[in-house]
């Protein structure tokens, strides 16, 4: 099977090809005639972030609510959202593991295994492109149409069962009463593009800024971090480790994009993790960018995932290939992987497309535990169990949330 990581659109079906051509900005139920009058703004979303944090960027056609979030986290966690309803969203993006499943490749509803590791979806409404090595998805609710009705994998296994969806989600009393509320300008709300609209807003929501680093770093708590963090931030940001060059600023990536953005920065980089053969070449499906441009410089070119909340999404790498953040910093310290045998042997470090800012250094055994020790602070204990992003199919059951 050839997983193809290119947004295979326009195989998915009409409603996909709708969205490409446009026509979904357009969907709010107008009619023919003059330009519609731009709707009321609805009421303010208050994204609760501490002071100097970025807001996300909410596109113009799907703006924020408190309605439109609480079914886009219904959305979410239903299993109505796969074929054989054995899965949701929540299966592969779990709460308690900063959204993500601990596995190397996702496991889908089908028992298809992912050739890439589940991605966080903490803080995605501040990515400029989505996925590990997609220049062409941009925005979460055309992401969103991947897992859903995806072949290439397949993961929520609804292909060409758009109508069963609306058909299960129309018989649910909760979204009878919810989708009007979202969607009130329209009679008829229930439909895909305001299911990938909710689940859009609910994610744009979910923001992680709980962590000790932004306690220290925003809340101007000069002890949140302990010492050994404090070094390890010096190392994190200094020239010798060059992290921070693609995993810097507040959201520790450098493909971000916020309210307050004068450009896009959209950037993928080869880390120097696979040379097969001495060829420079990444394992066959995935390849990074190199996938969808079949540009040879894009060869395992690859996103820098945000770093917030690492400690908990292990393994590590767009294949899950390195099981700790130990042996991330040994990748690197080599300038590089090496892979003595095996299908995928080869010298890491001398990957021609490998990024200039993967030289390697040499750590000390403290320095090393230092900068682990920085990286744990950026985990957001509160985001694991923080109600708002939590199940509310179990919070009803158990007399919780609304
Ligand atoms: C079978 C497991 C699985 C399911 C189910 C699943 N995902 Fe994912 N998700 C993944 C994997 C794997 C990736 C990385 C995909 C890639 O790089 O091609 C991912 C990536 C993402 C990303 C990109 C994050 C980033 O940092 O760029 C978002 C957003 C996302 N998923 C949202 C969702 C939503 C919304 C649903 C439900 C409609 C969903 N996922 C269902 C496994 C899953
Ligand atoms: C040239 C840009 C670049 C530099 C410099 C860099 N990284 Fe990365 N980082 C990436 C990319 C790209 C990936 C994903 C690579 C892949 O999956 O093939 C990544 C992946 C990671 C991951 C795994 C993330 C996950 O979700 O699986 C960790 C942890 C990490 N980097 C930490 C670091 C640390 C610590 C440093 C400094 C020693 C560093 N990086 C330097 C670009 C960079």
């Amino acid at each position: 099977m050839k997983y193809l990581p290119l947004l295979p659109l326009a195989a998915r079906g009409s409603f996909a090809a709708l969205l490409l051509l446009g026509a979904f900005a357009g969907c709010g139920g107008e009619g023919e005639g003059p330009p519609a009058p731009v709707p009321p703004a609805p009421a303010t979303w208050d994204f609760g972030l501490p002071a100097g944090y970025p807001k996300p960027k909410v596109p113009a056609d799907n703006p924020m609510s408190v309605d439109k979030v609480e079914l886009g986290r219904r959305l979410f966690y239903d299993k109505r959202l796969s074929g054989n309803e054995t899965q949701s969203c929540a299966s592969c993006h779990d709460q308690k593991l900063a959204f993500t499943d601990g596995r190397a490749g996702g496991l889908g509803s089908t028992g298809e295994v992912h050739p890439r590791s589940s991605m966080s979806i903490v803080n995605v409404g501040y990515l400029s492109t989505l996925t590990w090595a997609n220049p062409l998805i941009t925005e979460l609710e055309e992401q969103a149409l991947l897992p859903l009705f995806g072949e290439t994998p397949v993961e929520l296994g609804l292909a060409g069962k758009e109508d069963v969806l609306l058909e299960r989600l129309r018989k649910e009393p909760v979204y009878e009463a919810l989708f009007p509320k979202a969607f009130p300008d329209e009679a008829d709300p229930v439909r895909l593009e305001n299911v990938v609209r909710a689940i859009g807003a609910f994610e744009r929501s979910v923001i992680s800024y709980q962590s000790a680093w932004d306690r220290y770093n925003y809340g101007g708590d000069s002890k949140a971090l302990s010492e050994a963090q404090k070094r390890g931030k010096d190392l994190f940001f200094s020239e010798k480790l060059e992290c921070f060059h693609c995993h810097g600023g507040f959201n520790f990536s450098d493909s971000v994009v916020h309210d307050g953005s004068t450009f896009t920065e959209t950037m993928f980089h080869n880390t120097g993790l696979y040379n097969l053969g001495g060829t420079g070449a990444y394992p066959e499906g995935n390849r990074g960018v190199y996938e969808v441009t079949s540009v040879t410089t894009d060869m395992g070119r690859f996103r820098a995932p945000t770093l917030r909340n690492i400690t908990l999404t292990a393994p590590y790498m767009h294949d899950g290939s390195i099981a700790t953040l130990s042996e991330v910093l040994d990748h690197y310290a080599a300038g590089g992987r090496t892979i003595a045998d095996g299908p995928y042997a080869g010298v890491g470090s001398t990957n021609p497309y490998k990024s200039e800012l993967i030289n390697g250094f040499v750590l000390t055994e403290d320095e090393k535990a230092d900068v682990l020790a920085f990286l744990a602070a950026l985990t957001d204990d509160a985001l694991l169990t923080d109600p708002r992003f939590a199940d509310p199919w179990k919070q009803d059951s158990a007399g919780g949330m609304p």
